[in-house]
């Protein structure tokens, strides 16, 4: 009986570490309250795949390198800077875009709101899993 028990215990250890690896901050995200932010990035950007405008597609952002997109102008802040599209990064980039990235070309001042980035990311880790 005392097995199962730790077996259960460890089990449900190995399950919340699952979660926090998953990133625990965008989980609580509302997707349709993202949807309707993305709206100020849709002035911008599409998410259908080779649409570029202003901005370039966001077409499965999640695992891209910034700046790889073939036919997009990018400046060259963005195309040195390194970074790979996870939720993590998106969240930081768009909390203060010139922060992370000086001299980026985004015209974009930032979202300062937590709670509207997480909502904004789940959005987008809706549309590309
Ligand atoms: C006014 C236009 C505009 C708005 C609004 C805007 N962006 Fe951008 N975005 C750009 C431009 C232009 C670039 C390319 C920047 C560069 O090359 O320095 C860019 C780049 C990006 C990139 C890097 C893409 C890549 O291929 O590496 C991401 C991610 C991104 N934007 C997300 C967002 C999100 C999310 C929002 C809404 C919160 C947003 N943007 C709002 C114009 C915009």
């Amino acid at each position: 009986m005392m097995t199962v028990k730790i077996a259960i215990a460890a089990l449900g250890l190995a399950l919340q570490g699952l979660t926090l690896f998953g990133g625990a901050a965008f989980a609580d995200g509302d997707a349709a309250k993202g949807e309707a932010k993305f709206q100020e990035c849709a002035a911008c950007h599409k998410l259908e795949a080779g649409i570029n405008n202003v901005g370039p597609s966001l077409h499965g952002v999640f695992g891209r390198k910034a700046g790889e997109i073939a036919d997009f102008r990018y400046s060259p802040a963005i195309k040195r800077s390194g970074i790979t599209w996870t939720p993590d990064t998106l969240d930081a980039f768009i909390k203060e875009p010139q922060a992370m990235v000086p001299a980026n070309r985004m015209p974009y001042a930032g979202l300062a709101d937590p709670a509207a980035r997480a909502d904004l990311i789940a959005y987008l880790q809706k549309a590309f899993p």
